[in-house]
Formats: structure tokens, C-alpha cells, sequence
């Protein structure tokens, strides 16, 4: 982001702050949508940042909703969506999320288990209506992607094998429901516009062995996506050029094409590069042979995961937006939380830097806030900035804290 205008925003706003431009929003949502076949539709998944503003502006971007929780659900409202498009998914989907889902206008699920599929019916039942569902399926083969979700062991869909047995079409016939097509989410950041189009093509063909064995007629697939973007780093983006071709002749070339929609979901893609965060430096200390430069922001606001170490630390750059001009130091980047493992960067070499210095971390509009430990230490959320052309539009604060429930139960 400008240096100028972040230290304006620094001197009108307390740090840290993570601060998104909606004109990046608006551009990645174009390129996207530019880069699918003509007709594909393109959801917004709130997981990557459920921030209003920013969901807002993909809305605007022409994207439905792909919620997976309340906060989601009501994220999703505060943005102008129209819920009756929202896809609802999500292992573990509970009785009383379903309900509200329902009585907020929702109807198209992603299903994840035949529990899952059974909750689903019981919710549309009571609630006189009928779903629409997405059976989301693990195929056997591994993805091409960083981080698989499918292909592997793993808590997300359906085996495929299990919609293959005998009995599979008995147990889909449930009141309230209507099987309407096929969900594979292989993984995210996948790294080519080849393994976007091979991964596409598995989806489809899984969409349609599962409509054969099945008979239900499958107007939607729904074949994810694991658009790329470098998380909290200027590292390389993936080359779109020939992904729209690419992805057209793998969808012409399905069957389903003549019949069913045929949908992407994306989250980092859309919102990554809006994103930074800006913290203050609040101390430099020397320890033994190294040097450490004590921020206002930590794991609990930026890859609190890879913090603990469940996901790979990504190598993260700090722009200084108040150089002293120093000599270069080489640093560990740490925040202010009680863990050793609060530390955003080691071994970093840096131009010097000063207490009351402002840092930016670049790329972080995705899987920043919302990803990480927020209330671990209990420290306020950072405030969260939406601009667009140089003008502030919205600051949202997330909450945090206890709040006492009135109801206790006088006996158990
Ligand atoms: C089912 C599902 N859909 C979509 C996404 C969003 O992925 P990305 O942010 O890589 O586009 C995820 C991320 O984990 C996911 O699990």
C-alpha cells in the first residue's frame, strides 16, 4: 500500500490496523470472473475474509455467497447478498445453524456426510421447505494442489466410493431433499492453470459417474477452484493468460455441459491483495546475538495457525513506512504476546528500524484476521479499514471479550 496514506491512516486510527483497498477487490473479481468459461458462476468464500466491505464489493463483482457458519451467514446479510444464492457448507453442520440458515433464506447446501444429509432433511421438514443439495465428494485421486482436502483421508465429503455402493440412492431419497449436483473442493493455492483445468476436469467427471450410478439429474457442479495468491509476501502471482481457454474446452468437452451450471469458488484470489496490515513498532532489543523488534501485532492477528506451527509459516515481508535510513540490522519480527511462538519473522534483514516505527505486512486481505488467535491474551481486534480511490469508506472492529449469559441454570 502507499507509505503516505498508510501513515495518514496510522495518525487517524490507533495500530494496528489491517487496512483493504476495495479497488483491489473490484480488479481480482474481474480478472476472475474474466478468466472462467462465460456463464460459469463464481462464489465468494467468506472463510478467506468475511469482512462486510469487502464481501460487499465482490457482491458487487457479481459473486454469491459460500458460507459455512452464523457469523458467515450474517456477514453475508450485512454485505447485500440475496441468501436464496448462498451456497451453505461445511463438515459438522449443527441442527440449530441449519435452522437459522433456513429462516434466512438459504436453500442450497454443500452435504458432507449422510448424517449431515439427514440433519438437512429433518431442518427442511420442520421447516416446510426443500433443499437443494450439493453432494460434496472426495474422489479417489490425489489434486494438484498445496494443501489437498481431497484424494486423501480426510473429514471433508463423501468418499466417492461410498456414493458408488448399493444402497447409496436409497439413503439420498429423503423428504425434503433434492439431490441438484456435485461440490469437490481439491485444495487451495494450486499452482498452474494446468492443474486448475486437470482438477476441473475430475470434477466433472465425478459429477457425472455420480449421476449415472445415482439417477438424479445434475444441474450444478460446483468444482472449487484454489485460485493462487502469495500470502503476506510480494512473492510471484500465477499467470492468467489461457486459463478462460483452458477451462472451455475442459467444460465443453463434459457431457454436463449441455445440461447443468457450472460454478467456482474462490476466497485468497479475491481478497488477498487488498489486504496489509500495519503495526507499530513498539520496542528493538538486543538479546545475546540478536535483535528483536517487539511489534503491536502478532500471531493473534496474522497466521495464528502457522504460528503453532499446524500449517507451513510463509515468509513474510515488512515494508517500513518511517525508514531511518539506518544501517541494515538483521531481526527476529515478534509481537507482543506471552509465547515464544509469536513471532511473525526470523532472521530477517531489514534497513534499521525504530520504536515507534510503522511496519506493513503486504498481501494479507485473505486468512488474516479471521485465521488467526484472536483472543488468545485477550488484546482488542485490530480495527479493520476499507478504502477505495484514497477515501475511507467503512472501519469495522471484530469483536472479542467475555460477555456474561443472564441464563444460569438454577439446578443441573
Ligand atoms: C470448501 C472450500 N471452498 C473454498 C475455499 C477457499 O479457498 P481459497 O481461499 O484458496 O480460494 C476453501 C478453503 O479452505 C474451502 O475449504
Amino acid at each position: 500500500m502507499e507509505a503516505d496514506f498508510a501513515i495518514r491512516l496510522a495518525e487517524k486510527f490507533e495500530t494496528p490496523f489491517y487496512a483493504y483497498d476495495l479497488g483491489e477487490v473490484q480488479k481480482r473479481t474481474q480478472e476472475l470472473r474474466a478468466a472462467l468459461p462465460l456463464g460459469a458462476r463464481l462464489l465468494h468464500s467468506f472463510k478467506a475474509n468475511p469482512l462486510p466491505a469487502v464481501a460487499q464489493q465482490i457482491r458487487l463483482g457479481g459473486a454469491s455467497a459460500e458460507i459455512t457458519s452464523d457469523g458467515e451467514l450474517e456477514a453475508a446479510r450485512l454485505a447485500g447478498h440475496d441468501l436464496r444464492e448462498a451456497l451453505y457448507g461445511g463438515p459438522g453442520k449443527t441442527n440449530h445453524e441449519i435452522t437459522s440458515a433456513l429462516a434466512a433464506g438459504v436453500r442450497w447446501f454443500s452435504c458432507e456426510s449422510w448424517l449431515d444429509l439427514q440433519r438437512l432433511s429433518g431442518a427442511a421438514e420442520r421447516a416446510g421447505v426443500d433443499v437443494q443439495i450439493l453432494l460434496r465428494v472426495n474422489p479417489a485421486e490425489a489434486p494438484q494442489a498445496r494443501l489437498a482436502m481431497t484424494g486423501v483421508e480426510s473429514q471433508f465429503g463423501f468418499d466417492e466410493s461410498l456414493l458408488l455402493t448399493v444402497d447409496a440412492r436409497a439413503r439420498l431419497n429423503l423428504p425434503g431433499i433434492k439431490i441438484r449436483g456435485v461440490h469437490v473442493y481439491f485444495g487451495t493455492q494450486v499452482a498452474s492453470v494446468e492443474a486448475i483445468a486437470q482438477n476441473t476436469r475430475r470434477a466433472l467427471e465425478t459429477a457425472l459417474r455420480l449421476e449415472t450410478a445415482l439417477g438424479f439429474v445434475c444441474s450444478v457442479v460446483n468444482a472449487g477452484g484454489g485460485f493462487p495468491w502469495p500470502y503476506a509476501n510480494h512473492g510471484p502471482t500465477l499467470d492468467f493468460s489461457g486459463m478462460q481457454a483452458a477451462l472451455t474446452a475442459v467444460w465443453q468437452e463434459s457431457p454436463l455441459h449441455e445440461t447443468a451450471e457450472l460454478w467456482f469458488e474462490a476466497g485468497r484470489y479475491l481478497c488477498a491483495s487488498s489486504g496489509s496490515l500495519v503495526s507499530r513498532v513498539l520496542d528493538v532489543k538486543p538479546s545475546r546475538t540478536r535483535t528483536f523488534v517487539v511489534l503491536d501485532t502478532g500471531i493473534h492477528h496474522l497466521g495464528g495457525m502457522a504460528g503453532l506451527g499446524r500449517i507451513p509459516r510463509s515468509a513474510v515481508t515488512f515494508q517500513n513506512l518511517s525508514p531511518q535510513g539506518g544501517a541494515e540490522i538483521t531481526a527476529d519480527i515478534v509481537g507482543p504476546l506471552c509465547t515464544p511462538l509469536d513471532s511473525l519473522a526470523r532472521g530477517v534483514k531489514m534497513p534499521s528500524v525504530a520504536p515507534g516505527d510503522l511496519l506493513a505486512v503486504p498481501n494479507v486481505g485473505a486468512y488474516g484476521l479471521t485465521a488467526s488467535l484472536i483472543g488468545f491474551l485477550s488484546h482488542p481486534a485490530p480495527i479493520e479499514i476499507a478504502y477505495l480511490h484514497g477515501e475511507v469508506v467503512q472501519v469495522w472492529r471484530w469483536r472479542t471479550g467475555h460477555q456474561q449469559l443472564p441464563q444460569v441454570p438454577s439446578s443441573l
